[in-house]
C-alpha cells in the first residue's frame, strides 16, 4: 500500500512470489520522504530501548526494512549479512547458554534418572494468600483439579474473587476463551475443610515452621500414604518441615515464584529424605504446569533467595558507604535488571526481610548489609503498599526519597563504616559478581547441581537479563581471573569482605 509494505495480494502465492523477486528495487519507495522509514525508525528506538542488551531486535527491523528496498537476492545478502555479524554478539552467546539451560534443568538430575512420577490428578493447595491461590490457578490451568483450603472464609472469598479477576482480564485480552476459563473455574474449589485423598498436597500457610509442620501432618493424613507433601516454604529447612509427616520420604519443596500462575520458575526442592519418585513428580509436574523447574538442596533460600539476599546484601552496603538507592537501582538496571535492587523490595514489601532476618542467625548474613531495610521497616515505611518505603509514592507516582540517605550516614557512623565515592563500576560489579560468586558456593555446597542451573533460577526468578546468559555464564564472559581479582580487591577493601568476597574454589584453579 502506501507504505510500501504490501506489494501484492495473490491467490496464486508462487506465481507472485516469482514475479516479485524479479522486481528491481526501484519500484519500492526509498527516499527520504519515504513514508515508511519513519514507521522503521520507530520500530528502531523501540527496539533498541526496550532490549537494549539485544542487537538483534534492532537487526530484525533493518532486515525487514531492507525486504521493502531491496531485490529478494540482495534481501536475503543483507539478512545473511546482519545475521553473521550478531552470531559472534555476547548477547548471542548468552542467549544460546540460556536456552540451553534451561532445556538441562528441566531433565531429571542423574541421582533419580528413570525414577516414575506419581500421577496428579487432583491436588489440594492449603493457605488461600497470594501464593496458595496462584498455585491452585496454576494447577487448574494445566488440567488438575485443585482445591483451596483455609481457615479464613474471607481469604478463600478473596482467592475466589482474586482468580475470578484474573481470568476476567485473560479472556478480556484474548489470552484465554471462555471455553477454557469455565473450565478452569469447575477445577477449581474453595473450602474451609480438607479433601481426602488428593494425590498432591501444596502448604502455602503462614511462613512459621510450627504452623508449617502442623499443616503438613494434616495432609499427609488426608492424602493417605501415596500422596506427594510439599511445603512452598521460601527459605525454612524442608528436613525439619518433613519431620512432622510419618513418612518424610513422600515430602519435598516445590518453591513457587510470585504470581505463581505466571512466574515460570519452580524450584524443586529435595530434602534428605525426598524419594526419587517424589522428586521425580516435582519435574513432572513441572513440565505440566509450562515451569521451569530447577533442583535444589536444603539451605536457607535454597538458590534464589540466597543469591537474592547476596545481592541485596552488597547493594545494602554500598547505601552506608554512601552510594544512593536511586543510584544503585539506575545503574543495575543499566546492567539489564528490569528493576533496581530496592525498587524490587519497596515492591515486595520490606517487612517481609525484616520478619525473616529477626529469627537468622546474625553470624549467617550481615547486618550492616541490611541496617537500613531494617530502619525503614521500624518507621513503617514498608514499601509500595505503605506509600513510603526506598521510595515515596505519593498518589502511586514514584519519587526519590532522602530517608534513605540520611538512615545510611546514622547507620556508617555508628557501625564505623566510612563514607566515599562509589565507582560506577564498582557499583555494579559489587551487585553482579556477588550474585557469580553465590552461585559458586551453592555448586561446592551442593545445593545446586549444574551451572545452568543456577543461572536458569536467575533468569525465571528474578529478571536477570536473559542476554548475558545468566550469573555464572556472566562470570565466564568476563574471565574466571578477572573476577577472582575483583574479588579479592572487594575482600580487602569492602565491609565483610573477608567473608563474603572470599574466593570459591571454582575461582582458584584454571577451569
Ligand atoms: P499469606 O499470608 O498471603 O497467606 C497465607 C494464608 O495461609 C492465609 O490466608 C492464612 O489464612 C492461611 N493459613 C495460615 N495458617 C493456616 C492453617 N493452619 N490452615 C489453613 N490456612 C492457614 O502468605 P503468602 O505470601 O501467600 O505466602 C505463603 C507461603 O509461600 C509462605 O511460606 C511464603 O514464605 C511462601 N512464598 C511466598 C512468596 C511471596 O512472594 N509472597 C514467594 C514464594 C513463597
Amino acid at each position: 500500500g502506501a507504505l510500501g509494505l504490501v506489494d501484492e495480494v495473490a491467490d496464486d502465492v508462487l506465481g507472485a512470489a516469482r514475479r516479485l523477486a524479479g522486481r528491481g528495487k526501484r519500484e519500492r519507495p526509498a527516499t527520504a520522504d519515504d513514508p515508511g522509514a519513519a514507521v522503521f525508525e520507530a520500530q528502531r528506538a523501540a527496539a533498541s530501548s526496550r532490549y537494549p542488551l539485544e542487537p538483534a531486535r534492532v537487526a530484525a527491523v533493518d532486515a525487514v526494512q531492507a525486504a521493502t528496498r531491496m531485490t529478494l537476492a540482495e534481501g536475503l545478502a543483507e539478512e545473511r549479512r546482519l545475521f553473521a555479524g550478531l552470531m559472534a554478539t555476547p548477547a548471542s552467546r548468552g542467549l544460546r547458554h540460556a536456552f540451553a539451560a534451561e532445556r538441562a534443568a528441566a531433565k531429571l538430575p542423574d541421582h533419580v534418572k528413570g525414577a516414575t512420577p506419581c500421577a496428579v490428578r487432583s491436588a489440594v493447595v492449603i493457605g488461600a494468600g497470594s501464593m496458595g491461590r496462584g498455585i491452585a490457578l496454576a494447577l487448574a490451568r494445566a488440567g488438575i483439579d485443585a482445591t483451596v483450603v483455609d481457615r479464613a472464609t474471607d481469604a478463600l472469598a478473596a482467592a475466589e474473587a482474586a482468580n475470578e479477576a484474573v481470568r476476567g482480564r485473560d479472556v478480556a485480552k484474548g489470552r484465554l476463551s471462555e471455553a477454557a476459563a469455565d473450565a478452569e473455574r469447575e477445577r477449581l474449589a474453595y473450602a474451609e475443610a480438607l479433601p481426602t485423598g488428593a494425590d498432591l498436597y501444596v502448604e502455602a500457610v503462614f511462613e512459621e515452621a510450627g504452623v508449617k509442620r502442623a499443616v503438613l501432618a494434616e495432609a499427609a493424613e488426608a492424602g493417605g500414604p501415596d500422596a506427594v507433601v510439599a511445603t512452598n516454604t521460601s527459605y525454612l529447612d524442608v528436613d525439619a518441615l518433613a519431620e512432622a509427616v510419618p513418612d518424610p520420604s513422600r515430602v519435598l519443596g516445590l518453591h513457587f515464584f510470585n504470581p505463581a500462575h505466571v512466574m515460570r520458575l519452580l524450584e524443586v526442592v529435595e530434602g534428605a529424605r525426598t524419594a526419587p519418585d517424589v522428586l521425580a513428580t516435582g519435574f513432572a509436574l513441572a513440565k505440566r504446569l509450562g515451569k521451569v523447574p530447577v533442583r535444589a538442596g536444603v539451605c536457607h533460600g535454597f538458590i534464589g533467595n540466597r543469591m537474592f539476599q547476596a545481592y541485596q546484601r552488597e547493594a545494602g552496603l554500598m547505601l552506608l558507604e554512601g552510594a544512593e538507592a536511586e543510584r544503585i537501582d539506575a545503574l543495575l538496571r543499566a546492567f539489564g535488571m528490569p528493576m533496581g535492587p530496592f525498587e524490587v523490595l519497596d515492591l515486595a514489601g520490606l517487612g517481609v526481610g525484616t520478619a525473616m532476618r529477626s529469627e537468622h542467625d546474625p553470624a549467617d548474613y550481615e547486618p550492616r548489609g541490611h541496617a537500613v531495610h531494617d530502619a525503614l521497616t521500624a518507621e513503617g515505611r514498608l514499601g509500595r503498599k505503605s506509600g513510603r518505603g526506598f521510595y515515596d509514592y505519593e498518589g502511586g507516582a514514584k519519587s526519590v526519597s532522602d530517608r534513605p540517605t540520611a538512615l545510611a550516614c546514622e547507620l556508617a557512623a555508628q557501625y564505623g563504616v566510612a563514607r566515599r565515592e562509589l565507582s560506577d563500576e564498582e557499583v555494579t560489579d559489587r551487585c553482579a559478581l556477588t550474585l557469580s560468586i553465590e552461585g559458586f558456593r551453592l555448586l561446592s555446597d551442593g545445593i545446586a547441581l549444574r551451572e545452568g542451573d543456577v543461572d536458569a533460577v536467575m533468569l525465571h526468578g528474578y529478571g536477570y537479563p536473559r542476554a548475558r546468559g545468566g550469573p555464572l555464564f556472566y562470570a565466564r564472559e568476563r574471565g574466571l581471573q578477572t573476577v577472582a581479582e575483583r574479588a579479592a580487591g572487594f575482600a580487602r577493601t569492602v565491609p565483610g569482605g573477608e567473608q563474603w568476597w572470599a574466593i570459591p574454589s571454582q575461582l582458584t584453579g584454571d577451569t
